[in-house]
């Protein structure tokens, strides 16, 4: 495979237009310059160089502005581009991307007869296949499917059909947000309307993903979940499933309980299956440290990246999922001469994070509100609650 691919690959084409028809290229050129000479009028060029100092002098061109010499006029400099890329002319810039798979050959206009509006990731190992395929089957054909693979067995999945058509991202012993922070960058992932980024451990039998857009788009959340059903303990009230609502975004708690309209009770996510709207994640990647593999601590300050939160993060009832709860990553975590439960490394660490996070947040928060003169330097009022 590998070496077809490089046998016919792109290499040697442009050399060989050169070299084999050097005729043919003259006679584009000779072509080519009687066409322009002959259907441009003189006046189109003067005007031309007219407009072209003025479109030098517009922006901040730094240095460039005093030198008018001929060459320099036609350096491009462009302040608006993105950072780094100004010296490109703007209409050649594309700075968004998808994770559409293209052929190797043919006309790439072609390419793709569909072009998947949503995104589904998940986190998997191997060990927890069935679940992971019966989910992705509750994922229509306008869902890309990716895969981050924290035990390093990819090709075992190609007994699944639709593991072939999957993008597959290997890594060992990572968590979920390690690899959204560096394989989800808003830019690679534009063309998405909505991003699910869920965990391996979740019962669909009563989810269906394109049901669920339907009622995320209906009620304008930006930043949700589907409702839960488990066997075992649920951690957040609000999270729990409701008879008869389509979704819901408060507890329903007591306040004495719960304050009212602020995490966990309402504003409120689980990290174990969001779904954010592409506005949403542009906002949520920015928040995921480096250190912050498990993510903890994220899921209270999501609704910074919802305006108006109390609206805008919310959970599906009418689409819900099952959480079982597997601790997957357990063996993964396994510190080097653990003695006794391997999960017992990964919570100490969970707890870590949040601190660090907690700790990170409320640097920031404050250095804000004392930029802007809101806050004396050693007041906490306003700051965001966290556990
Ligand atoms: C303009 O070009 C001339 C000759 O190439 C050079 O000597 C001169 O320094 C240039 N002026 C500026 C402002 O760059
Ligand atoms: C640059 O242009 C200005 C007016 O546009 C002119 O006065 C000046 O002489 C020019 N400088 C050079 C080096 O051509
Ligand atoms: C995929 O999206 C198209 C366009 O929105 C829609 O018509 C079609 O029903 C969707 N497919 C499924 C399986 O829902
Ligand atoms: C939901 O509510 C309806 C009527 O309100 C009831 O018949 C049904 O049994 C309830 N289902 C569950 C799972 O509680
Ligand atoms: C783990 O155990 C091995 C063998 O007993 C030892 O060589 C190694 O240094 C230990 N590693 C740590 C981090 O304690
Ligand atoms: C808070 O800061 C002010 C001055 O900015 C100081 O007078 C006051 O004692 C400080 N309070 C505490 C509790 O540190």
């Amino acid at each position: 495979m590998q070496s077809s691919l490089k046998d016919s690959g792109c290499r040697s084409p442009l050399r060989h237009s050169f070299t084999m028809a050097p005729s043919l290229t003259t006679v584009i050129a000779v072509v080519l310059g009687f066409m322009i000479g002959t259907t441009f009028p003189i006046s189109n060029f003067t005007k031309f160089e007219i407009s072209a100092p003025k479109f030098l002098s517009g922006g901040d061109t730094g240095d460039h502005s005093t030198n008018n010499n001929s060459t320099d006029l036609f350096k491009i400099y462009e302040p608006s581009n993105p950072k780094g890329a100004e010296r490109l002319p703007p209409g050649i810039v594309v700075s968004d991307s998808d994770l559409y798979q293209h052929r190797l050959w043919g006309n790439p206009n072609e390419d793709l007869p569909l072009k998947p509006k949503y995104l589904v990731v998940f986190t998997v190992g191997y060990q927890q296949k069935e679940i992971v395929n019966a989910a992705v089957q509750k994922f229509s054909e306008n869902f890309t499917i990716l895969l981050f693979h924290y035990d390093g067995r990819v090709n075992e999945w190609d007994e699944f059909e639709w593991s072939q058509r999957a993008i597959h991202i290997s890594t060992r012993k990572q968590a979920k947000w390690w690899y959204a922070k560096r394989f989800l960058h808003p830019d690679i992932v534009a063309a998405y309307e909505y991003i699910f980024i869920w965990d391996e451990d979740l019962g669909v039998e009563h989810f269906n993903a394109e049901e669920y857009i339907k009622l995320v788009k209906k009620y304008n959340l930006e930043i949700s979940q589907p409702a839960l059903e488990s066997s075992r303990f649920i951690t957040y009230e609000v999270t729990k499933r409701r008879n008869g609502t389509e979704v819901h975004n408060e507890a329903g708690e007591a306040p004495w309980v719960c304050p009212e309209h602020q995490p966990p009770c309402s504003e409120f996510i689980e990290i174990m299956a969001p779904v954010f709207s592409r506005d949403a994640w542009r906002c949520v990647w920015h928040m995921i440290q480096n250190d912050l593999v498990h993510g903890w601590g994220l899921d209270y300050v999501l609704r910074n990246c919802a305006e108006p939160a109390r609206y805008k993060v919310g959970v599906v009832d009418a689409q819900w999922i099952f959480h079982h709860g597997t601790p997957t990553l357990r063996d993964q975590g396994k510190e080097e001469n653990a003695t006794a439960d391997n999960s017992q490394g990964i919570h100490i660490r969970c707890y870590v994070e949040l601190a660090m996070f907690k700790d990170r947040w409320r640097d920031a928060e404050r250095d804000y509100y004392i930029m802007k003169g809101l806050i004396p330097e050693n007041s906490t009022e306003h700051f965001t609650q966290f556990p």
